[in-house]
C-alpha cells in the first residue's frame, strides 16, 4: 500500500512518517532537502504549485491514501499574504482532492480547531465553522472541497500541535520555547486562547489509522486537556524545570499586526476516542510522549 505525504518536511509529517514507515510504501513531497535517507521511503522535491508536474507524479505513484499536511499554515502570514494562502491551501487541496477521485486514493485533509469562531468552545463535528481570520477561511473551503470529492475522504481538524519534531523540522513552538527558556527569555503566552492541544505523537499515529480505516467525514484530532496557552506554557515549563516567572501572560487580539484569533477554539474529541484505537491523551501524557518518544 502507497502512501502520499505532503508537506514532507513539515512538523506534523515527520510523526505521520515515523508511524507509516513499517507498514506502507511512503513517498513525500517536499521542498527542501531530504530530512529521512531509508529504504522504501521515496523523496519527490516539487512545489504543488506546480500543478503540471504534481500531476504526473501522483499519477506515476498511484497512491492508495494521501496524508494532506503541507499549507502556509502561519496565522498572520497568511492574513497578510491573501493570494498566496488561497493558491497554497484551497488551489492545491482542490487539485489534490481531484487527483484523489480520478486514482480512488483516500485522502486525509488536515485541517484545524482555527475554523470555530472561538465563542462557543466544546466544538463537535456537527457544529458549524466560521472564519476569524484568512487562515481560517482558507481551511473552510479546503474542507468543504475534500468532503464534496468523497465520501471516503477525511477532514481531521487538528487541535493546536504540540511537540518536539520527530523527522526533520518545522512549526514547533514547544522546540522554540525550550529554546528560550534554555537562553532564560522571557516568552508571552496568550491567555484568551483556549485550546486543547494534541500532541505531535498522539496526532500523527491517528492520521495514519485514518488514512488505512474506514472512516470518511469530518474528525476531532484534539486532547483531553482543556486549557488557556498561558497555562499551557506554565505547565510546561514546570515539567521541563525552568522558572514560571519566564512566561508572560498576553492577549492576543491586543497585539497590534496580528490578525485576529478565536478565543475558545477548544474541541471534543468523542468521536475520536469510539473511531480510533489510537487513544487520545491529556497534555500531561501527550508532553511527557513527545519529550520521550525515540522513532524506530
Ligand atoms: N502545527 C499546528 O499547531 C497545527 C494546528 C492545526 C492544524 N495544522 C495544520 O496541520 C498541517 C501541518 O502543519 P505543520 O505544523 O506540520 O506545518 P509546517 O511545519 O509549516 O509544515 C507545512 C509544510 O508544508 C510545506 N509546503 C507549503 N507550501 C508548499 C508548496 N507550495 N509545495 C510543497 N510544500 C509546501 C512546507 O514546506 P517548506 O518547508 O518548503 O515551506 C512545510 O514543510 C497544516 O495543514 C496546518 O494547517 C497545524
Amino acid at each position: 500500500m502507497k502512501l502520499l505525504i505532503t508537506g514532507f518536511n513539515g512538523f506534523v509529517a515527520g510523526s505521520v512518517i515515523a508511524h507509516s514507515k513499517e507498514k506502507w510504501e511512503i513517498h513525500g513531497i517536499g521542498r527542501s532537502e531530504n530530512p529521512v535517507n531509508e529504504p522504501g521511503i521515496f523523496y519527490h522535491n516539487l512545489d504543488l504549485l506546480d500543478e503540471a508536474q504534481f500531476t504526473s507524479l501522483f499519477h506515476e505513484i498511484r497512491p492508495d491514501a494521501v496524508i494532506h499536511t503541507a499549507a502556509m499554515a502561519n496565522i498572520d502570514i497568511c492574513e497578510k499574504n491573501q493570494e498566496q494562502a488561497e493558491k497554497v491551501n484551497v488551489g492545491v487541496t482542490r487539485l489534490i482532492a481531484g487527483l484523489c477521485k480520478e486514482l480512488g486514493s483516500k485522502l486525509v485533509f488536515c485541517s484545524t480547531d482555527t475554523v470555530f469562531d472561538g465563542i462557543k468552545g466544546d466544538y463537535t463535528e456537527t457544529d458549524a465553522p466560521h472564519a476569524v481570520n484568512y487562515y481560517a477561511d482558507t481551511k473552510i473551503k479546503g474542507e468543504q472541497i475534500v468532503l464534496s470529492a468523497s465520501p471516503d475522504n477525511v477532514v481531521a481538524r487538528l487541535a493546536l500541535v504540540m511537540g518536539l519534531p520527530v523527522i526533520g523540522q518545522g512549526n514547533s513552538f514547544l522546540a522554540d520555547t525550550i529554546e528560550k527558556l534554555k537562553k532564560g527569555l522571557q516568552i508571552p503566552f496568550p491567555e484568551n486562547e483556549i485550546r486543547t492541544p494534541v500532541d505531535v505523537i498522539t496526532l500523527g499515529c491517528a492520521l495514519v489509522e485514518l488514512a488505512g480505516n474506514r472512516f470518511g467525514g469530518i474528525i476531532h484530532l484534539s486532547g483531553c486537556t482543556k486549557i488557556n496557552r498561558y497555562q499551557m506554557a506554565l505547565e510546561i515549563a514546570t515539567t521541563l524545570g525552568y522558572p514560571r516567572e519566564l512566561i508572560l501572560r498576553v492577549n492576543s487580539n491586543a497585539m497590534p499586526g496580528r490578525a485576529p484569533r478565536a478565543n475558545d477554539a477548544s474541541m471534543d474529541n468523542s468521536l475520536a476516542k469510539i473511531i480510533l484505537k489510537t487513544p487520545m491523551r491529556t497534555l500531561a501524557e501527550g508532553l511527557n510522549l513527545t519529550l520521550n518518544f525515540k522513532s524506530k
